[in-house]
């Protein structure tokens, strides 16, 4: 028969190196959080995700081509896949050269700074009138800052 003699723990008391560790992190997380008070640490930024457009920021582009893909019914299903025009739709390429469509020429010469955002949204007074030939008023879809980050990505194409 075997005795078992019980192993003398030598574990009493707090070991060393366990008092430093928890030193060790303490020290670090006090830093951070000192850090954190004086506002050095950059805001969490989550990956994939899209912050809205800043409001009374610049228009986004990037936002804008979004947006003209979500459009009911898309841009592109009536201006073409690279929104060059196809059949009688015209091309939205090099819109800062003013309107194709000679429907649009007084429009454009009466507000040449947002003749494309007044028609793209079409609900103001200042399309009121104009025949639209089947394109829909988007005013009714998207914001005034939608519409302005929709021609801020107009104006990114070639
Ligand atoms: C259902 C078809 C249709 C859809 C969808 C459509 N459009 Fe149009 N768009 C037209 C037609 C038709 C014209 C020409 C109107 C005219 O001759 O007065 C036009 C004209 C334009 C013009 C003026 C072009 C020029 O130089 O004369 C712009 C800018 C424009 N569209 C932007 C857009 C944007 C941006 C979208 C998406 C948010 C869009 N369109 C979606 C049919 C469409």
């Amino acid at each position: 028969m075997t005795v078992h003699t019980p192993i003398e723990s030598s574990s009493r008391g707090v070991p060393p190196w366990a008092l430093g560790l928890t030193v060790f992190v303490f020290l670090v997380g006090g830093v951070y959080f000192a850090s954190n008070l004086v506002g050095e640490n950059p805001p969490f930024a989550i990956p994939g995700a899209s912050a809205p457009a800043p409001s009374g920021g610049a228009p986004d582009p990037a936002v804008g081509q979004a947006l003209t893909e979500q459009a009911q019914p898309s841009c592109a299903s009536c201006h073409g896949a690279d929104l060059g025009g196809q059949a009688s739709f015209p091309s939205l390429l090099g819109i800062d050269d003013g309107p194709v469509s000679e429907n649009l020429q007084q429009l454009a010469a009466d507000h040449p700074e947002d003749w494309v955002a007044l028609w793209i949204d079409g609900t103001t007074p200042e399309t009121e009138g104009l025949n639209r030939f089947g394109m829909p008023a988007f005013g009714e879809q998207f914001s005034p800052e939608q519409i302005d980050a929709i021609v801020a990505y107009l104006q990114t194409l070639p």
